[in-house]
């Protein structure tokens, strides 16, 4: 299992996620940024967006991707229902997608798996139907595999995103609530077999109360005992990853 890889890792705020490759490309998941609490206020408008990967259809999702899109004309990426709604708004090179399909952008290769939560959109005073919710798996350009899980429960089938991907690395949600608690998270990552866990989705509001520290409580508790699992505590806005790079 590598223990690094040459992309960074930025963990922005909530769910929202960048990569950097080495080719210089930058990818966002989940880019709710300029009405996130959460997020460092230099983070708030992106300098270049070369992709968008969407989990979900929830706002605090979808986020700023509209503005994305007209400011920086990125490729993308989402279900199908979604990419119908972005259409609809104007917007171009939108890759529809649905789960167990893998597209490339941006050098990275993206295959879209489950996850357990809604997906609604709200649109003014509408519920837009939004497709099932997604979590994503990136084999970056170094082989390096990232799983990032959306909003989700723990379910089943992570086992499967586990054994058939490998991730190296995982960004599970713990805040409770709309998603995984930290005992929750800490099964998932038995499920996935995952050696290292960025936590996400957690102290955005008051509501999300699972923290790191109840992360590697759950972890401890897990009987029988696994593997260890490293959890990586990033501070909003930090970034993990770059190894290898000069
Ligand atoms: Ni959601
Ligand atoms: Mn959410």
């Amino acid at each position: 299992m590598p223990a690094t890889t040459t992309s960074l890792v930025t963990w922005i705020a909530h769910a929202a996620t960048r990569i950097d490759t080495p080719a210089g490309k930058a990818i966002y998941i989940d880019p709710w940024l300029r009405e996130n609490p959460a997020c460092p206020d230099g983070m708030k408008r992106p300098r270049q967006v070369d992709a968008i990967l969407l989990t979900h259809g929830h706002f605090d999702h979808l986020g700023d991707t509209l503005e994305l899109a007209r400011l920086h004309h990125p490729t993308i990426v989402c279900n199908h229902e979604i990419s119908v709604w972005l259409a609809a708004k104007g917007v171009e090179n939108v890759i529809g997608m649905n789960k167990g399909g893998t597209v490339e952008v941006a050098g990275v290769r993206v295959t879209m798996v489950g996850a357990d939560h809604s997906s609604g959109i709200q649109d003014g005073d509408e519920l837009v139907y939004g497709g099932e919710p997604a979590g994503f798996v990136l084999t970056l350009p170094d082989g390096f595999k990232v799983y990032h899980a959306g909003d989700t429960n723990v379910f089943g089938d992570m086992r499967i995103v586990g054994e058939l991907y490998r991730p190296d690395l995982a960004l599970l949600p713990i805040g409770g609530h709309y998603v995984m608690s930290p005992t929750e998270a800490a099964y998932a990552a038995r499920l996935l077999g995952i050696a290292r866990v960025i936590p996400i989705h957690y102290g955005t509001f008051p509501i999300l109360a699972g923290t790191p520290a109840q992360l590697r409580e759950a972890l401890a508790a897990l009987s029988p005992p696994g593997p260890p699992v490293e959890v990586i505590d990033l501070p909003r806005g930090g970034t993990w990853g770059g190894g290898g790079r000069s």
